[in-house]
């Protein structure tokens, strides 16, 4: 009888909100060319095509979940902005949701890159990496106006598109924050635990169609770390969950528990560090025994002052199956969230937890000063049907209309209209008086009548243009008074009466040929003109000598600017690992978190050591599935704090590039830090070229296709990754031969944060004696150019087959660099070659390499060259060594690698070692 009325209840909520919410849902499918109602979940979804007239509608293939609203989408055209309008009723609270899914990418194409702003505010930036997710941004703001506005705009890469628009209202104090006439909040996590099925609950499950988001999706960084013990459990009965965000009951009836005493889970959070608003959902639905308790305090590791309160869910509640919502309005969090509930000593059951909602505070930018766009909207309306009066709301933001130029200030200000020739047909606004940031107006060659507005507050106006209409009456008095005024053209209109004497003192480019009833004043003497002109000229004099006063200032700045701001590129390189957080980086695979069990099983208890790398030993292991790995153990745990630690993992498990090792998974247990490899299984670079029981099975052409891959994964890392990545520790014992001799590139972006921290042992703890760039160690400017300095010692590596600093080798100098370059200087390449090699080898390839190895070990970061550049020289190497080309192209290449020989090695020679003979031009092997 009981869960009979429970069920009547609920079916009748259902159907009552079913009937008022949809009419109050605005649902655009966005490219869609009917409307219709979606028979799953009631929604009324209507084609964008009467709201925008930009755009084609583009069939998406495999839409998600076959739903209809993402069969098609809009794409836009890349140049200007394109916005929907939606009605609002001004400062009832909206969640506004727009969503993308691109689709299979054309061939050769790329997936488009793009800015989404709501009215003024930037929302967020679409990056678009696979073709079957949606990508969901979500904003609850208070209406700020009788409509807002979402548009889309500069694209990066591809062209900006949409698949559905959402508005759906709130009720009543839902998501009422302090800030909200300052802020909207957009939302970053919304997460259902102990979910029963991947996917999300939305409408009709929740009334207000929110996304409640499984927490058993499988993406990048997105709830990891989970703790042992942790089970999913439900209920079927009925919570209550009246109390202020209304979380929808089917959220409610699942949670996980931690069994262990703990739960524990970790996520990014897009577009952080931020202050926030978050919430937690909790309710009671195990059933306790009488004696049974369930108490727990949440950690939030590092920040000792929110492990405080303790969470009692049925005390909070009012007892077991409601809802209690504790919450945090203004909160600074990471990029990285780490949080864990942890049992407190006297409870019986473990931490519970149902949902959680993160939003972050975004702040309201400002719009176009209103009283300049009355005056545009103004100009607008005499000319309704060309394109330049439609391109679509605000005039500066988010990129401003073709016909007007903005100032950059906080609430954007008109500086700048250009109207020539546009068919103008009235009289100009009155309201132009207002414009105060106006400085040119070019109004010239339309059919404006009446008379010239009063512009006498318009203080920094320069340039007026209003000849070649048809204005009628006097020309006012205060346009001689104009500060700012340069020029002023009014030319072929029907002005008349005198003309103010100040405009014809020459200090205004003054134009008024062609009004007929315009005159000059009657009765001005010549002593009056005289005055006139020579107080003009010492005006004009005084003005040249300020302007070029000014100029000299103005230069002097730029250029103490332009050196500011190349000093702030350099330090940005430097460190750019933090500023990755937040930063967006390629978002696939995902590295998964290992248990330290796991591993001591995978790896026979660290039976087998296979290395040592920079920070540690390393292991061999093979995980049940077969997958051999290499377990790398960070030696050193305590200078590199657990947040650090996991910052970087979800920084490098972002990074895959076909020539870098990927990082598969890792470990934290026990204030151990271990990361997890693929194994590599022809070991290190540097144990084909210098073990002496390794056969040197690499010959040149082996060693050259070592060295485009290595050069190939460096490359990814300074310019394919955002924020750029520097190695700092190049050497052969970093490259690792996969099981096909691939090479890939190892142990980057590690410690970064480490060294950060201790700045002052920073340039002696990394890199390696050797291979270190002798700038970066003297003066602590680390680019990528030290990275460039260490590969050219590995190609000087490769050539010879001898180590980098031996003092038998190399006698009092003992280092390759200057050894190999006093022979190669003298022409003298092959006594440098490795002897291995020699007989086998064709000479100009060789000297391809030395040649780029030698301006790869320049003194001068400037003049070392990109990787890039490398990869193109080995490319030629490879090409020369193959010799697939006929004879006759053999010949021709030759004799361009003899010229750019020449023209390198002058180069080298000029900055090196001026007063050496001639005789370095001509290499001994010719
Ligand atoms: C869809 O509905 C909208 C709003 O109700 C209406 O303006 C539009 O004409 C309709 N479009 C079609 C294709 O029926
Ligand atoms: C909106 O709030 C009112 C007042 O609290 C409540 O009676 C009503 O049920 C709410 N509507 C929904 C759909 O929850
Ligand atoms: C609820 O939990 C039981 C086990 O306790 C499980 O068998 C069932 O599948 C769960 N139901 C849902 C919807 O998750
Ligand atoms: C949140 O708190 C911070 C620091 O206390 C404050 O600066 C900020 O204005 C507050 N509000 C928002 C929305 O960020
Ligand atoms: C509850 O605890 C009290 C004292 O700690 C004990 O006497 C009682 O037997 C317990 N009841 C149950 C049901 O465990
Ligand atoms: C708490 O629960 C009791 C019954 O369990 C109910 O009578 C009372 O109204 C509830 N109080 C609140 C504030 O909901």
């Amino acid at each position: 009888m009981g869960l009979f009325s429970h069920f009547l209840v609920s079916f009748l909520c259902l159907i009552t909100t079913t009937l008022c919410q949809v009419t109050e849902f605005i649902s655009i499918d966005c490219g869609g060319t009917s409307n219709y109602t979606d028979s799953r979940t009631g929604l009324q979804w209507i084609s964008d095509t009467g709201a925008i007239s930009y755009g084609k509608s583009v069939q998406v293939e495999n839409p998600y979940g076959g739903w209809l609203q993402y069969q098609q989408r809009r794409d836009f055209p890349t140049e200007s902005k394109y916005c929907y309008t939606l009605k609002t009723e001004e400062r009832r609270r909206y969640l506004v949701r727009a969503t993308f899914q691109y689709g299979s990418l054309e061939s050769e194409g790329t997936y488009p890159k793009f800015q989404l702003y709501l009215d003024a505010t930037k929302w967020a930036t679409v990056t678009v990496l696979e073709s079957a997710r949606v990508y969901v941004k979500e904003m609850i703001i208070r209406a700020p106006s009788s409509s807002i506005d979402v548009c889309l705009c500069c694209a990066t890469t591809g062209s900006p598109f949409i698949s559905t628009l959402e508005l759906r209202p709130l009720n009543l104090s839902m998501y009422a924050t302090d800030f909200e006439d300052g802020f909207f909040l957009k939302v970053s996590a919304r997460v259902n635990f102990g979910a029963p099925s991947e996917d999300p609950i939305r409408y009709p499950d929740d009334p207000y169609d929110r996304i409640w988001e499984s927490d058993l999706v499988k993406r990048q960084n997105y709830l990891v770390g989970v703790a042992p013990g942790t089970e999913r459990v439900n209920t079927s009965k009925q919570i209550d969950v009246r109390t202020r965000e209304y979380p929808p009951v089917k959220v409610m009836q699942t949670a996980v528990v931690g069994t262990r005493g703990r739960l524990s889970y970790r996520l990014n959070l897009e577009d952080f560090p931020a202050n926030a608003r978050a919430y937690a959902f909790f309710a009671e639905i195990e059933e306790l025994g009488v004696n049974e308790t369930r108490k727990f305090r949440m950690e939030r590791p590092y920040l000792p002052d929110y492990s405080n309160a303790v969470v009692n869910i049925a005390e909070n509640a009012n007892g077991s199956y409601s809802l209690y919502e504790p919450s945090y309005m203004n909160v600074t969090m990471d990029f990285v969230l780490s949080f864990s509930f942890v049992k407190t000593r006297d409870s019986t059951r473990g931490p519970l937890l149902s949902a959680i909602e993160i939003s972050k505070y975004v702040q309201i930018a400002p719009k176009t000063d209103k009283g300049d766009v009355t005056v545009l909207n103004a100009l607008c309306a005499m000319s309704t049907e060309s394109a330049w009066s439609n391109e679509g709301r605000d005039p500066c933001v988010p990129a401003h209309w073709s016909w007007v130029a903005c100032s950059p200030t906080t609430t954007p200000r008109i500086t700048k209209i250009t109207l020539s020739g546009k068919n103008l047909n009235g009289v100009i606004p009155s309201e132009l008086k207002n414009m105060e940031g106006l400085t040119e107006l070019w109004l010239d060659g339309n059919y404006l009548t009446g008379p010239i507005p009063d512009m006498s507050n318009l203080i920094s106006l320069k340039i007026v243009h209003l000849e070649n209409n048809r204005l009628t009456g006097p020309l006012p008095s205060y346009l001689g008074s104009l500060p700012s005024l340069q020029e002023l053209h009014v030319q072929n209109n029907l002005l008349s009466g005198e003309i103010p004497p100040a405009l014809l003192t020459g200090k205004v480019i003054f134009n008024y040929e062609g009004n007929s009833k315009l005159h000059k004043e009657a009765h001005k003497t010549h002593f009056k003109l005289i005055l006139g002109a020579s107080v003009g000229l010492l005006a004009l004099l005084l003005v040249l000598c300020i302007g070029s006063l000014f100029l000299l200032c103005n230069t002097r700045r730029k250029e103490s600017q332009s050196k500011r701001s190349s000093l702030r590129t350099s330090t940005k390189a430097s460190t750019s690992y933090s500023i990755a957080r937040g930063g967006n980086l390629m978002d696939e695979g995902v590295a998964c978190y290992i248990s330290l069990s796991d591993l001591e099983e995978a790896t026979k208890n660290f039976a087998k050591q296979i290395g040592r790398g920079s920070f540690g030993p390393v292991y061999y292991g093979k995980m049940p599935d077969g997958k051999e790995i290499a377990v790398k153990i960070m030696a050193d745990s305590s200078s590199h704090g657990t947040q650090q630690f996991v910052t970087e993992v979800a920084l490098l498990s972002r990074i895959h590039h076909r020539n870098l090792v990927p990082l598969i998974g890792y470990c934290e247990d026990e204030h151990q830090h271990l990361l997890v490899y693929e194994y590599m299984h022809n070991g290190t670079l540097r144990n084909h070229i210098h073990d002496s029981t390794n056969q040197k099975c690499l010959d040149w052409l082996g060693r050259l296709y070592v060295a485009e891959d290595a050069a190939k994964g460096l490359e990814y890392l300074h310019t394919g990754c955002n924020p750029s990545i520097i190695h700092r520790d190049v050497k052969t014992s970093n490259i690792l031969l996969d099981i096909n001799m691939r090479a890939k590139v190892s142990d980057f972006g590690l410690s970064r944060q480490a060294e950060e921290d201790l700045t002052h042992v920073s340039s002696v703890a990394r890199g390696t004696v050797g291979y270190l760039d002798p700038e970066y160690y003297a003066n602590q400017q680390l680019t990528e150019k030290s990275d460039v300095y260490s590969f050219g010692i590995v190609l000087l590596e490769l050539i010879s087959g001898r180590k980098p600093v031996s003092p038998e080798d190399y006698g009092a100098e003992w280092n390759i660099v200057h050894w190999a370059r006093s022979l190669i200087c003298n022409g003298d390449v092959i006594s440098i070659v490795d002897p291995f090699l020699l007989g086998n080898v064709k000479i100009e390839s060789i000297w391809r390499i030395a040649e780029i190895a030698i301006l790869c070990v320049e003194q001068h970061g400037t003049s070392r060259p990109k990787m890039q550049e490398i990869i193109l020289a080995i490319q030629d190497a490879i090409k020369i060594e193959r010799g697939n080309e006929g004879d006759h192209k053999a010949c021709s290449g030759s004799s361009k690698g003899q010229s750019s020989r020449k023209t390198l090695l002058t180069n080298f020679l000029d900055i090196e070692s001026p007063d050496l003979s001639n005789d370095c031009l001509v290499p001994s092997a010719r």
